[in-house]
């Protein structure tokens, strides 16, 4: 038996392949393009381990897709792949719509023949998961409830609604061919090899670099935190025993603005590393231009993946955020290889014109 996860390499992928390796023994194919976001060096610890096999590759390259397909014979597939920062996708959309809209159709379109082409029973048990972002539902105002799975789809970035069309076709492969499809939406992640371009990482990696801690606009954008591992674990839930054609929305009940993030993140570093000077890295913290379109706030209303299925997350906000900016401290040397010529190059791009 294997899995076929894709985008393995990725911040999300990589931590599901370690969580899955060192809880189960079934093989997992690996098919990733490594794009500046995948990162094999996340998995070195399975250099030599035969139950993980790495392939370099577009998922929306149906040859290479379907000779995977034929060749190792996964009984589910767990698609990760994604262009998935919402900055990135204001400068420059093609690339959310070729991997994320295209990608997803192609791939959709390898499966569904492999599926008709298994046995009854294999067929029955094959399960096609699609990770998704609460992003698709658009922003809530302060009182608005949490997202539940019911909840309108209204896309605001071009990331967003590339993702929300990707859901859209899983949809309808399941509602039209009757693909044997499940769909997570889940909340902001955080934690073990974040790229250093999403709020978390960003903020670790220039507080102890001494440069300025952006935040933009006025910081108070609300985001559902939920540590990775967390978002694995209920991944794996779904997998297992979720309901065929259904959607669950994954989150941690821990809704923060931004600023606060911030905070938090310099406290935790004024007690692990404080700075020769004795002055706080809450004095790097400066406000830049707004995102254009920022939604406003996110928030998961979780209450249906923990009635159907049991999933809890196991971490608070303050264990999961503690162990990742210990995380951070103790691998300077990834941060320092993830820093390359094309990371700089973004972040002249994005940050340059908004101070
Ligand atoms: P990431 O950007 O860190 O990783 C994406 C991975 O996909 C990389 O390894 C990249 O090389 C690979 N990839 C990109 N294009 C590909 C292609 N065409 N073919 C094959 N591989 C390709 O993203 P992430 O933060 O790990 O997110 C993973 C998934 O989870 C995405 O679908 C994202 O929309 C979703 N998601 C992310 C979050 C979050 O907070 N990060 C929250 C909810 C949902
Ligand atoms: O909600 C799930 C989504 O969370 C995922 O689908 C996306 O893939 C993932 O990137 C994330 O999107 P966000 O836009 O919420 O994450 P990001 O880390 O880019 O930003 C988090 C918040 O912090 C957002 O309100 C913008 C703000 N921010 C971000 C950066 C990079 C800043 O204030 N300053 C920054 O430099």
């Amino acid at each position: 038996m294997s899995v076929l996860v894709i985008g393995g390499a990725g911040f999300i992928g990589s931590n599901f392949v370690l969580d899955w390796l060192a809880q189960l023994s079934e093989q997992i194919i690996n098919l990733d393009k490594l794009t500046y976001a995948g990162n094999l060096e996340n998995l070195s610890s399975l250099e030599n381990d035969a139950r993980h096999v790495f392939v370099q590759g577009d998922l929306a390259d149906r040859q290479l897709v379907d000779r995977l397909l034929v060749e190792y014979r996964p009984r589910a597939i767990v698609n990760f792949a994604a262009e998935s920062h919402v900055d990135r996708s204001i400068h420059g959309p093609e690339d959310f719509i070729q991997t994320n809209i295209v990608g997803t159709f192609r791939l959709l379109e390898a499966v569904r023949a492999y599926w008709n082409g298994l046995p009854e029973s294999e067929k029955k048990a094959f399960r096609f998961l699609h990770v998704s972002t609460d992003e698709v539902y658009g922003s809530l105002s302060k009182t608005d409830a949490p997202f539940a799975e019911t909840h309108r789809y209204e896309p605001n970035s071009p990331y967003s609604a590339s993702k929300a069309a990707s859901d859209h076709l899983v949809r309808a492969w399941h509602h039209t061919y009757g693909l044997p499809v499940l769909t997570t939406n889940c909340s902001n992640n955080y934690g073990p090899y974040h790229f250093p371009e999403k709020l978390i990482p960003l903020m670790i990696v220039n507080a102890l670099a001494g440069k300025s801690l952006p935040v933009y606009g006025d910081g108070m954008q609300i985001r559902d935190w939920l540590y990775v591992t967390d978002h694995c674990s209920a991944i794996r839930r779904v997998l297992e025993s979720g309901r065929v054609g259904e959607t669950y929305n994954i989150g941690g009940w821990n809704e923060k603005p931004n600023l606060e993030i911030v905070h938090t993140i310099c406290a935790l570093l004024d007690e692990l590393r404080p700075k020769a000077e004795g002055t706080s890295y809450k004095t790097q913290i400066t406000h830049v231009q707004d995102r254009p379109g920022h939604d406003r706030r996110y928030a998961i209303d979780a209450r249906k993946i923990e009635r159907e299925l049991g999933w809890k997350p196991a971490e608070t906000f303050e264990t999961g955020i503690r162990k990742t900016v210990q995380w951070y401290l103790d691998h300077p040397e990834w941060v320092q290889r993830v820093q390359s010529g094309a990371y700089r190059d973004w972040v002249s791009k994005n940050y340059g014109a908004r101070s």
